[in-house]
């Protein structure tokens, strides 16, 4: 309690320090309301499960870019807030770190909160949900069968040595250098659903999101079930279902390149690595 009474007090006096910034940003509001609005429409896609004979619609919105924040997460927060309560997508983190707020954005798969509200053309921003997937409801996409799929590859270090010391499995700093690249996947299935395999296969082949994690575990040199591993992947549908299109690097919001990682799952896998 003690603690909790003395970091208030810093809160307190860190409130009295940024007095200034807070009397700023009053002023720029009263700036911005005498503005003269700069509105933008968003087509977004709806459907609602409770009304399932009700075909999918495209749904236009209008808001002022001058009173919203510069993402498209920030403009599906302000119409839901201010305009459709109704209107239905996830979100949690709002920089790029949970994957949840994945979308199809005029086109591209991408992150809501990564993703700028374009302002070079007056053309109206499209949204869909993640493309050939099924949708829970509006821009709800439902990844059951992905986190299925991520599920089969046992994402998790498999071991039988015990670690020398009893308590930690070391690996060099170089071992450690080759999972960069790949520890950063946040599971958003951007790449996935731009895959064109993926979309023609997805019950039986991997596809490049679960292919990236799935060599994360073969390439760790602790990980002691690399033989295991490669062999749920030898058949013609978990792993060769990929042709290289190449979609996946180009779609991941979060700059990481699955189609490399397949690349190298295939080599490994031909050369008996
Ligand atoms: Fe998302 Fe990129 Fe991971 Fe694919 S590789 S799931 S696009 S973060
Ligand atoms: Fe698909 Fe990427 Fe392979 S787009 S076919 S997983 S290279
Ligand atoms: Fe978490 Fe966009 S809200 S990645």
């Amino acid at each position: 309690m003690a603690a909790l009474r003395s970091s208030s007090r810093i809160l307190s006096s860190s409130r009295a320090a940024f007095r200034p910034s807070a009397v700023f940003s009053r002023s720029m509001a009263s700036v911005s309301e005498t503005e003269q609005p700069r509105t933008k429409s968003f087509q977004i896609y709806r459907w609602n499960p409770d009304t399932p004979t009700e075909k999918p619609k495209l749904q236009t919105y209008t808001i002022d870019l001058n009173k919203t924040g510069p993402m498209i997460l920030d403009a599906l927060i302000k119409i839901k807030n201010e305009q459709d309560p109704s209107l239905t997508f996830r979100r949690s983190c709002r920089e790029g770190i949970c994957g949840s707020c994945a979308m199809n954005i005029n086109g591209q798969n991408t992150l809501a909160c990564l993703c700028r509200i374009p302002t070079e053309s007056a053309s109206d921003v499209k949204i869909y949900p993640l493309p050939h997937t099924y949708v829970v409801k509006d821009l709800v996409p439902d990844l059951t069968h992905f986190y299925k799929q991520y599920k089969s590859i046992q994402p998790y270090l498999q071991r039988d040595t015990p670690a020398e010391d009893g308590k930690e499995y070391r690996q060099s700093k170089a071992d450690r250098k080759k999972l960069d690249g790949l520890y950063e996947c946040i599971l958003c299935a951007c790449c996935s659903t731009s895959c064109p395999s993926y979309w023609w296969n997805s019950e039986e082949y991997l596809g490049p999101a679960i292919l990236l994690q799935s060599y994360r575990w073969l390439i760790d040199s602790r990980d002691e079930h690399t033989a295991a591993r490669k062999a749920k992947l030898e058949n013609s549908m978990s792993l060769y279902r990929c042709h290289t299109i190449l979609n996946c690097t180009r779609a991941c919001p979060k700059g990481l390149n699955p189609g490399k990682a397949i690349a190298e799952i295939k080599k490994s896998m031909s050369i008996g690595a």
